[in-house]
């Protein structure tokens, strides 16, 4: 058994900004009501030829970078994401090119807006098994190209963007370093609370004028976002040992600001230890974690030594944990 501890960080969103007046122009929406229901001023898009893969490229060479590693180091590549360029091949094939990989493995995890703490966790096993030294994991996601931007519930929420990390593993085991405990849970039934009905084997026609679309139902995955969070925090700090007040930073997914206070509320949790990122990123899904995580490393918020709490839901319902010493 080795650790499994992250050697580097990187993220990356796109230039063009869709800020709450230009919402105001697209649908009868206005700065007020999205501030004060989710604390979202703006969020990064892509353009058109951009896609997901441009993104996780970025991110991904940066956190090869910063981990002082070269491509040819890599191991293996795990992506977290929902929007991929392709069907198929996967985005972490692309990456595996792109990059200038060795021949390695790669694949995309479809666990929606958990895909992030679910590819960490895949990394986890492979690193801390000794199978691999060095696994890139990326979240990204282009949620823009799935928003119906007709919507008014669900526009005001989505934006894009990409984060990286290495988990490298180390020479020999040191008892709670790296990733300490890690948890992922699903629950079927929500389906219809959070999706993209079309664009699939089931529905495939998805080029009708508004496209894929996701469809949500607001309320509903609000109160399950924050029992989730709550639930699986609680649940990891049992399984660990530790304390919240050990705990240093706490991410959640950014999906809401309401949730995220909710959630530290729940757990009787001091505010100003939750890491938000929301104000000026939206919901970019599988990118969430990953590029708070990197920016409050970069901006000297999260130091080495602290203990780190990821926590996430998203459509299905999923949601998990994971707690690692950075
Ligand atoms: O990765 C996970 C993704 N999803 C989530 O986490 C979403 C969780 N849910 C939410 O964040 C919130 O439910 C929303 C932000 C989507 C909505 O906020 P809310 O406080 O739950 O509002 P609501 O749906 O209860 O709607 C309140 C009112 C309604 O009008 P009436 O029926 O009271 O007249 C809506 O029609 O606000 C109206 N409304 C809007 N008004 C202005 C809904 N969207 C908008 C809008 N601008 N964009």
């Amino acid at each position: 058994m080795y650790n499994a501890i992250v050697s580097g960080t990187g993220s990356y969103v796109p230039e063009k900004r869709l800020t709450n007046a230009d919402l105001e122009k697209m649908v009868e929406t206005n700065d007020e009501w999205i501030v004060t229901r989710t604390g979202i001023s703006e969020r990064r898009v892509t353009e058109e030829s951009e896609s997901t893969s441009d993104l996780a490229y970025v991110a991904a060479k940066l956190a090869i970078e910063d981990a002082g590693l070269t491509a040819e180091d890599i191991d293996l590549i795990v992506v977290g994401t929902v929007t991929p360029d392709y069907q198929f091949p996967s985005v972490a094939c692309q990456l595996q090119e792109r990059l200038g990989c060795r021949e390695v493995g790669s694949f995309d995890v479809n666990a929606t807006c958990v895909g992030f703490v679910t590819a960490l966790q895949v990394a986890e096993m492979y690193v801390k098994l000794g199978k691999h030294k060095h696994v890139l994991v990326v979240g990204a996601d282009t949620l823009s190209k799935i928003t119906d931007y007709t919507d008014r519930s669900t526009c005001i929420l989505f934006g894009d963007g990409a984060g990286a990390f290495v988990l490298s593993r180390t020479d020999q085991f040191i008892e709670n370093e790296g990733i300490i405990y890690s948890s992922i849970h699903s629950k079927g039934e929500h389906l219809e609370g959070l999706y993209v009905p079309n664009g699939g084997s089931r529905n495939p026609k998805n080029n009708t004028a508004e496209g894929p679309g996701i469809v949500m139902d607001g309320r509903k995955i609000f109160k399950l976002a924050v029992q989730s969070m709550s639930k699986t925090v609680t649940e990891t700090l049992e399984a660990s040992g530790y304390q919240k007040e050990q705990i240093d930073w706490i991410i959640p997914h950014q999906a809401n600001q309401r949730i995220i206070e909710a959630v530290a509320n729940q757990l009787n949790y001091p505010l100003e230890k939750v890491i938000s990122t929301i104000k000026y990123y939206g919901n970019n899904s599988s990118a969430t974690i990953p590029l708070a995580f990197d920016l409050s490393v970069k901006s000297g918020k999260i130091k080495r030594g602290d203990l780190v709490m990821q926590t996430a839901f998203g459509g299905g319902l999923v949601w998990g944990s994971l707690l690692m010493k950075y």
